[in-house]
Protein backbone atom coordinates (compact mmCIF):
# COMPACT_ATOMS: atom_id res chain seq x y z
CA UNK A 1 0.00 0.00 0.00
CA UNK A 2 2.92 2.15 0.82
CA UNK A 3 4.73 1.43 -2.18
CA UNK A 4 1.54 1.85 -4.43
CA UNK A 5 1.10 5.42 -2.60
CA UNK A 6 4.89 6.46 -3.34
CA UNK A 7 4.35 5.18 -7.10
CA UNK A 8 1.21 7.22 -8.01
CA UNK A 9 3.26 10.70 -6.26
CA UNK A 10 6.16 9.65 -8.39
CA UNK A 11 4.01 9.26 -11.42
CA UNK A 12 2.02 12.19 -10.71
CA UNK A 13 5.20 14.26 -10.78
CA UNK A 14 5.02 15.85 -7.31
CA UNK A 15 1.01 17.36 -8.53
CA UNK A 16 -1.74 16.66 -5.94
CA UNK A 17 -3.73 14.83 -9.37
CA UNK A 18 -2.82 13.87 -12.54
CA UNK A 19 -5.33 16.85 -13.77
CA UNK A 20 -3.03 19.43 -12.55
CA UNK A 21 -0.22 18.11 -14.09
CA UNK A 22 -1.17 17.67 -17.31
CA UNK A 23 -2.79 21.49 -17.29
CA UNK A 24 1.00 22.54 -16.20
CA UNK A 25 2.54 20.29 -18.61
CA UNK A 26 0.77 22.16 -21.39
CA UNK A 27 3.65 24.36 -22.29
CA UNK A 28 5.94 21.28 -23.26
CA UNK A 29 2.96 19.11 -24.49
CA UNK A 30 2.02 21.78 -27.53
CA UNK A 31 5.64 22.54 -28.12
CA UNK A 32 6.70 18.77 -28.55
CA UNK A 33 3.36 19.10 -30.49
CA UNK A 34 4.88 21.19 -32.64
CA UNK A 35 8.69 20.02 -32.70
CA UNK A 36 9.83 18.56 -36.10
CA UNK A 37 6.84 19.40 -37.64
CA UNK A 38 7.42 23.44 -37.81
CA UNK A 39 10.95 25.43 -39.10
CA UNK A 40 9.78 28.65 -38.51
CA UNK A 41 12.81 30.39 -39.91
CA UNK A 42 12.49 28.79 -43.15
CA UNK A 43 8.95 28.73 -42.70
CA UNK A 44 8.26 24.94 -43.33
CA UNK A 45 5.49 22.67 -42.15
CA UNK A 46 6.26 18.57 -42.38
CA UNK A 47 3.67 16.36 -41.50
CA UNK A 48 4.12 13.23 -43.17
CA UNK A 49 0.34 12.25 -42.75
CA UNK A 50 -0.38 15.69 -44.91
CA UNK A 51 2.27 15.52 -47.03
CA UNK A 52 1.49 12.29 -48.05
CA UNK A 53 -2.39 13.08 -48.95
CA UNK A 54 -1.42 17.12 -49.76
CA UNK A 55 -3.45 16.86 -53.44
CA UNK A 56 -6.44 15.28 -51.80
CA UNK A 57 -6.45 17.89 -49.18
CA UNK A 58 -5.75 20.67 -51.23
CA UNK A 59 -8.61 19.85 -53.73
CA UNK A 60 -11.15 19.00 -50.47
CA UNK A 61 -14.19 21.29 -51.36
CA UNK A 62 -15.42 20.35 -47.49
CA UNK A 63 -13.82 18.73 -43.90
CA UNK A 64 -16.27 17.03 -41.71
CA UNK A 65 -15.28 16.93 -38.35
CA UNK A 66 -16.38 13.89 -36.18
CA UNK A 67 -15.60 13.30 -32.64
CA UNK A 68 -17.14 13.39 -28.94
CA UNK A 69 -16.76 15.58 -25.87
CA UNK A 70 -13.58 17.52 -25.37
CA UNK A 71 -12.15 16.75 -28.67
CA UNK A 72 -15.56 17.72 -30.72
CA UNK A 73 -14.95 21.55 -29.09
CA UNK A 74 -11.74 21.04 -30.54
CA UNK A 75 -13.70 20.13 -33.56
CA UNK A 76 -15.37 23.29 -32.99
CA UNK A 77 -12.26 25.76 -32.92
CA UNK A 78 -10.86 24.18 -35.97
CA UNK A 79 -14.04 25.01 -37.97
CA UNK A 80 -13.37 28.75 -37.54
CA UNK A 81 -9.76 28.29 -38.25
CA UNK A 82 -10.33 26.81 -41.44
CA UNK A 83 -12.69 28.89 -42.18
CA UNK A 84 -10.68 32.06 -41.87
CA UNK A 85 -7.61 30.55 -43.08
CA UNK A 86 -8.23 27.92 -45.60
CA UNK A 87 -11.89 29.50 -46.47
CA UNK A 88 -12.70 26.09 -46.48
CA UNK A 89 -16.31 25.47 -45.04
CA UNK A 90 -16.34 22.74 -42.34
CA UNK A 91 -18.83 20.94 -40.54
CA UNK A 92 -18.45 19.31 -37.22
CA UNK A 93 -20.60 16.24 -36.18
CA UNK A 94 -21.23 14.93 -32.84
CA UNK A 95 -19.78 11.19 -33.76
CA UNK A 96 -22.67 9.98 -32.10
CA UNK A 97 -25.15 11.82 -34.16
CA UNK A 98 -23.06 11.22 -37.32
CA UNK A 99 -23.41 7.28 -36.53
CA UNK A 100 -26.68 7.10 -37.45
CA UNK A 101 -28.08 9.03 -39.86
CA UNK A 102 -26.90 8.78 -43.38
CA UNK A 103 -24.70 11.54 -43.87
CA UNK A 104 -24.39 12.99 -47.61
CA UNK A 105 -20.56 12.44 -48.27
CA UNK A 106 -19.06 13.75 -51.64
CA UNK A 107 -16.15 11.99 -53.32
CA UNK A 108 -14.05 15.63 -52.48
CA UNK A 109 -14.81 15.67 -48.98
CA UNK A 110 -12.19 15.16 -46.62
CA UNK A 111 -12.79 13.64 -42.65
CA UNK A 112 -10.91 14.16 -40.25
CA UNK A 113 -11.65 12.32 -36.93
CA UNK A 114 -10.23 13.91 -33.60
CA UNK A 115 -9.64 11.34 -30.36
CA UNK A 116 -7.17 11.56 -27.09
CA UNK A 117 -7.61 8.12 -26.74
CA UNK A 118 -8.19 6.42 -30.12
CA UNK A 119 -10.37 4.08 -28.74
CA UNK A 120 -13.94 5.87 -28.53
CA UNK A 121 -16.63 3.57 -30.00
CA UNK A 122 -18.81 6.21 -31.26
CA UNK A 123 -15.63 7.84 -33.55
CA UNK A 124 -14.86 4.70 -34.40
CA UNK A 125 -18.24 3.96 -35.95
CA UNK A 126 -18.62 7.10 -37.65
CA UNK A 127 -15.27 6.84 -39.23
CA UNK A 128 -16.30 3.30 -40.41
CA UNK A 129 -19.21 5.04 -42.09
CA UNK A 130 -17.44 7.64 -43.67
CA UNK A 131 -14.85 5.05 -45.40
CA UNK A 132 -17.75 3.13 -46.52
CA UNK A 133 -18.88 6.18 -48.25
CA UNK A 134 -15.82 6.89 -50.06
CA UNK A 135 -14.45 9.71 -48.02
CA UNK A 136 -10.92 10.02 -46.88
CA UNK A 137 -10.28 9.77 -43.58
CA UNK A 138 -7.61 11.57 -41.35
CA UNK A 139 -6.85 10.97 -37.67
CA UNK A 140 -5.97 13.10 -34.74
CA UNK A 141 -4.96 11.00 -31.56
CA UNK A 142 -3.40 11.12 -28.84
CA UNK A 143 -2.33 7.11 -28.60
CA UNK A 144 0.23 5.36 -30.91
CA UNK A 145 -1.30 2.40 -32.31
CA UNK A 146 -4.83 3.17 -30.86
CA UNK A 147 -7.37 1.51 -32.88
CA UNK A 148 -9.01 4.82 -34.26
CA UNK A 149 -5.15 5.96 -35.55
CA UNK A 150 -5.01 1.90 -37.54
CA UNK A 151 -8.74 2.75 -39.05
CA UNK A 152 -7.93 6.25 -40.34
CA UNK A 153 -6.25 6.37 -44.50
CA UNK A 154 -3.91 8.96 -42.13
CA UNK A 155 -3.54 10.96 -39.55
CA UNK A 156 -1.05 13.11 -37.31
CA UNK A 157 -0.27 12.27 -33.06
CA UNK A 158 -0.60 14.66 -30.77
CA UNK A 159 2.72 14.48 -28.63
CA UNK A 160 0.77 15.48 -25.23
CA UNK A 161 1.88 11.84 -23.54
CA UNK A 162 -0.39 9.91 -21.55
CA UNK A 163 -3.40 11.69 -20.38
CA UNK A 164 -4.34 10.08 -17.40
CA UNK A 165 -7.15 12.63 -15.70
CA UNK A 166 -10.58 11.62 -17.08
CA UNK A 167 -11.06 15.42 -17.70
CA UNK A 168 -9.19 16.31 -21.01
CA UNK A 169 -7.26 18.91 -21.08
CA UNK A 170 -3.74 19.24 -22.20
CA UNK A 171 -5.29 16.74 -25.05
CA UNK A 172 -7.27 19.69 -25.86
CA UNK A 173 -4.58 22.36 -26.33
CA UNK A 174 -2.30 20.07 -28.38
CA UNK A 175 -5.21 18.82 -31.05
CA UNK A 176 -5.59 22.60 -31.74
CA UNK A 177 -2.46 22.78 -31.89
CA UNK A 178 -2.64 20.21 -34.73
CA UNK A 179 -5.79 21.46 -36.41
CA UNK A 180 -3.97 24.68 -36.70
CA UNK A 181 -0.36 23.28 -38.38
CA UNK A 182 -2.80 21.43 -40.86
CA UNK A 183 -4.46 24.93 -41.17
CA UNK A 184 -1.67 27.17 -41.75
CA UNK A 185 0.07 24.61 -44.11
CA UNK A 186 -3.20 24.41 -46.51
CA UNK A 187 -3.70 27.86 -46.42
CA UNK A 188 -0.12 28.75 -47.63
CA UNK A 189 -0.23 26.20 -50.41
CA UNK A 190 -3.57 27.58 -51.48
CA UNK A 191 -2.38 31.07 -51.19
CA UNK A 192 -5.43 32.15 -48.61
CA UNK A 193 -2.95 33.74 -46.93
CA UNK A 194 -0.01 35.87 -47.50
CA UNK A 195 3.67 34.52 -47.24
CA UNK A 196 4.51 37.70 -44.59
CA UNK A 197 0.98 36.36 -42.43
CA UNK A 198 1.82 32.80 -42.40
CA UNK A 199 5.36 33.47 -40.98
CA UNK A 200 4.02 35.99 -38.83
CA UNK A 201 1.83 32.74 -37.44
CA UNK A 202 4.22 30.48 -37.18
CA UNK A 203 5.81 32.77 -34.96
CA UNK A 204 3.40 33.64 -32.68
CA UNK A 205 2.46 29.61 -32.31
CA UNK A 206 6.57 29.36 -31.37
CA UNK A 207 5.45 31.90 -28.60
CA UNK A 208 2.60 29.85 -27.23
CA UNK A 209 4.39 27.45 -25.11
CA UNK A 210 5.86 30.52 -23.16
CA UNK A 211 2.51 32.40 -23.15
CA UNK A 212 0.74 29.38 -21.38
CA UNK A 213 3.49 29.67 -18.75
CA UNK A 214 2.36 33.00 -18.13
CA UNK A 215 -1.48 32.11 -18.21
CA UNK A 216 -0.69 29.54 -15.55
CA UNK A 217 0.62 32.45 -13.35
CA UNK A 218 -2.79 33.34 -12.54
CA UNK A 219 -3.18 29.63 -10.48
CA UNK A 220 -3.23 31.04 -6.91
CA UNK A 221 -5.71 34.22 -8.53
CA UNK A 222 -7.88 31.57 -9.90
CA UNK A 223 -7.98 29.85 -6.88
CA UNK A 224 -9.53 32.73 -4.67
CA UNK A 225 -12.05 32.59 -7.67
CA UNK A 226 -12.66 29.41 -7.41
CA UNK A 227 -13.17 29.99 -3.16
CA UNK A 228 -16.41 32.46 -3.87
CA UNK A 229 -18.03 30.71 -6.21
CA UNK A 230 -17.35 26.75 -5.26
CA UNK A 231 -20.90 26.72 -3.68
CA UNK A 232 -22.72 28.05 -7.03
CA UNK A 233 -25.69 25.81 -8.13
CA UNK A 234 -25.16 26.81 -11.72
CA UNK A 235 -22.50 28.60 -14.03
CA UNK A 236 -22.93 29.88 -17.54
CA UNK A 237 -19.92 30.51 -19.30
CA UNK A 238 -20.18 32.90 -22.71
CA UNK A 239 -17.40 33.10 -25.53
CA UNK A 240 -17.70 34.78 -28.95
CA UNK A 241 -15.93 33.63 -32.07
CA UNK A 242 -12.85 31.02 -31.61
CA UNK A 243 -13.67 31.63 -27.93
CA UNK A 244 -17.53 30.30 -28.24
CA UNK A 245 -16.35 26.57 -28.31
CA UNK A 246 -14.19 27.02 -25.13
CA UNK A 247 -16.63 28.70 -23.17
CA UNK A 248 -18.65 24.96 -24.05
CA UNK A 249 -15.37 23.74 -22.89
CA UNK A 250 -14.75 25.49 -19.55
CA UNK A 251 -18.50 24.50 -18.76
CA UNK A 252 -17.73 20.82 -19.83
CA UNK A 253 -14.83 20.76 -17.36
CA UNK A 254 -16.86 22.47 -14.27
CA UNK A 255 -19.06 19.33 -14.95
CA UNK A 256 -17.47 16.58 -14.92
CA UNK A 257 -15.30 17.41 -11.95
CA UNK A 258 -17.21 19.47 -9.84
CA UNK A 259 -20.88 17.88 -10.53
CA UNK A 260 -21.59 21.85 -10.78
CA UNK A 261 -24.64 22.25 -13.40
CA UNK A 262 -22.54 24.78 -16.29
CA UNK A 263 -23.32 25.79 -19.81
CA UNK A 264 -21.40 27.08 -22.48
CA UNK A 265 -23.57 29.82 -24.84
CA UNK A 266 -22.61 32.06 -27.98
CA UNK A 267 -22.26 35.63 -25.86
CA UNK A 268 -24.71 37.02 -28.59
CA UNK A 269 -27.38 34.32 -27.59
CA UNK A 270 -28.12 35.39 -24.18
CA UNK A 271 -31.06 37.45 -25.42
CA UNK A 272 -32.61 34.93 -26.53
CA UNK A 273 -33.73 33.14 -23.72
CA UNK A 274 -30.78 32.54 -20.70
CA UNK A 275 -30.44 36.10 -19.74
CA UNK A 276 -33.68 35.07 -17.95
CA UNK A 277 -31.21 32.67 -15.74
CA UNK A 278 -29.31 35.42 -14.14
CA UNK A 279 -29.82 36.45 -10.99
CA UNK A 280 -27.03 37.24 -8.18
CA UNK A 281 -26.81 33.75 -7.52
CA UNK A 282 -25.38 32.92 -10.98
CA UNK A 283 -21.83 33.55 -12.19
CA UNK A 284 -20.48 34.38 -15.63
CA UNK A 285 -17.54 33.47 -16.83
CA UNK A 286 -16.97 35.47 -20.12
CA UNK A 287 -14.57 35.25 -22.38
CA UNK A 288 -13.63 39.02 -23.89
CA UNK A 289 -9.79 39.24 -24.78
CA UNK A 290 -9.26 42.08 -27.64
CA UNK A 291 -9.14 40.55 -30.51
CA UNK A 292 -12.33 38.59 -30.03
CA UNK A 293 -15.41 40.82 -31.07
CA UNK A 294 -14.22 42.47 -28.04
CA UNK A 295 -16.86 45.79 -27.82
CA UNK A 296 -19.73 43.13 -28.39
CA UNK A 297 -18.72 41.44 -25.57
CA UNK A 298 -18.57 44.51 -23.18
CA UNK A 299 -22.01 45.25 -23.82
CA UNK A 300 -22.89 41.45 -23.37
CA UNK A 301 -21.02 42.29 -20.26
CA UNK A 302 -23.19 45.06 -19.46
CA UNK A 303 -26.59 43.69 -19.81
CA UNK A 304 -25.35 40.69 -17.51
CA UNK A 305 -23.90 43.45 -14.34
CA UNK A 306 -27.48 44.72 -15.01
CA UNK A 307 -29.15 41.54 -13.78
CA UNK A 308 -26.63 41.45 -11.11
CA UNK A 309 -25.07 38.42 -12.41
CA UNK A 310 -21.20 37.86 -11.29
CA UNK A 311 -18.53 38.02 -13.63
CA UNK A 312 -15.78 36.34 -14.12
CA UNK A 313 -13.51 38.04 -17.14
CA UNK A 314 -10.90 35.77 -19.20
CA UNK A 315 -9.55 39.30 -20.72
CA UNK A 316 -6.19 40.10 -22.18
CA UNK A 317 -3.67 41.45 -20.23
CA UNK A 318 -3.62 45.39 -19.39
CA UNK A 319 -7.43 45.18 -20.27
CA UNK A 320 -8.84 48.05 -17.89
CA UNK A 321 -12.58 47.95 -19.38
CA UNK A 322 -14.02 44.60 -18.22
CA UNK A 323 -11.83 45.01 -15.52
CA UNK A 324 -14.46 47.87 -14.23
CA UNK A 325 -17.56 46.17 -15.05
CA UNK A 326 -16.72 42.57 -13.78
CA UNK A 327 -16.52 41.42 -10.12
CA UNK A 328 -12.73 39.56 -11.02
CA UNK A 329 -10.71 39.26 -14.19
CA UNK A 330 -8.08 36.66 -15.03
CA UNK A 331 -5.63 37.77 -17.49
CA UNK A 332 -4.28 36.11 -20.53
CA UNK A 333 -0.85 37.03 -22.89
CA UNK A 334 -2.09 38.81 -26.23
CA UNK A 335 -1.78 36.34 -29.14
CA UNK A 336 -3.24 36.37 -32.99
CA UNK A 337 -6.97 35.54 -32.38
CA UNK A 338 -7.03 32.01 -34.35
CA UNK A 339 -4.60 31.45 -31.22
CA UNK A 340 -6.56 32.47 -28.25
CA UNK A 341 -8.08 29.20 -27.36
CA UNK A 342 -4.79 27.44 -26.72
CA UNK A 343 -4.58 30.70 -23.84
CA UNK A 344 -8.07 31.48 -22.40
CA UNK A 345 -8.74 27.71 -21.96
CA UNK A 346 -6.04 27.44 -19.75
CA UNK A 347 -7.71 30.00 -16.50
CA UNK A 348 -11.65 27.77 -17.30
CA UNK A 349 -9.05 24.37 -16.77
CA UNK A 350 -7.53 25.80 -13.68
CA UNK A 351 -11.51 27.30 -12.07
CA UNK A 352 -12.82 23.90 -12.87
CA UNK A 353 -9.82 21.89 -10.94
CA UNK A 354 -10.05 24.19 -7.64
CA UNK A 355 -13.64 24.34 -7.71
CA UNK A 356 -13.71 20.34 -7.77
CA UNK A 357 -11.11 20.12 -5.05
CA UNK A 358 -12.24 22.41 -2.54
CA UNK A 359 -15.63 20.43 -2.96
CA UNK A 360 -13.47 17.35 -2.07
CA UNK A 361 -14.43 15.23 -5.88
CA UNK A 362 -12.61 13.02 -6.87
CA UNK A 363 -10.72 15.04 -9.49
CA UNK A 364 -8.73 12.17 -11.54
CA UNK A 365 -11.65 9.95 -11.50
CA UNK A 366 -14.87 11.62 -11.12
CA UNK A 367 -18.28 9.72 -10.79
CA UNK A 368 -19.87 7.77 -14.02
CA UNK A 369 -17.56 8.64 -15.95
CA UNK A 370 -14.47 6.80 -18.07
CA UNK A 371 -11.21 8.23 -19.36
CA UNK A 372 -12.28 6.39 -23.05
CA UNK A 373 -15.66 5.49 -23.79
CA UNK A 374 -15.24 2.20 -25.40
CA UNK A 375 -19.11 1.52 -25.45
CA UNK A 376 -22.06 3.25 -27.10
C1 LIG B 1 -13.48 15.39 -21.75
O1 LIG B 1 -12.92 15.97 -20.59
C2 LIG B 1 -14.09 14.04 -21.46
N1 LIG B 1 -13.18 13.18 -20.82
C3 LIG B 1 -14.76 13.43 -22.69
O2 LIG B 1 -15.71 14.35 -23.15
C4 LIG B 1 -13.82 13.08 -23.88
O3 LIG B 1 -13.33 14.26 -24.46
C5 LIG B 1 -14.64 12.31 -24.92
O4 LIG B 1 -15.09 11.10 -24.33
C6 LIG B 1 -13.83 11.98 -26.19
O5 LIG B 1 -12.75 11.16 -25.85
P1 LIG B 1 -11.62 10.90 -26.97
O6 LIG B 1 -11.00 12.23 -27.29
O7 LIG B 1 -10.66 9.96 -26.32
O8 LIG B 1 -12.29 10.31 -28.17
Amino acid sequence: QELQINLEQIEKGGYDHFMLKEIYEQPSAISDTFRGRMRVSDGIIKMAGIDDNLAKLLNAKRIIIIACGTSWHAGLVAEYIFEELVRLPVEVEYASEFRYRNPVIHQDDVVIAISQSGETADTMAAIKLAKEKGAFVFGVCNVVGSSISRETHAGAYTHAGPEIGVASTKAFTTQITILSLIALKLAERKGTISNSDFHYYLQELERIPEKVKVALESDNHIKHIADTYKNARNFLYLGRGYNFPVALEGALKLKEISYIHAEGYPAAEMKHGPIALIDDQMPVVVIATKKGHYDKVVSNIQEIKSRKGKIIGIVTEGDSTVKELADHVIEIPETEEFLTPLLTTIPLQLLSYHIAVMLDKNVDQPRNLAKSVTVE
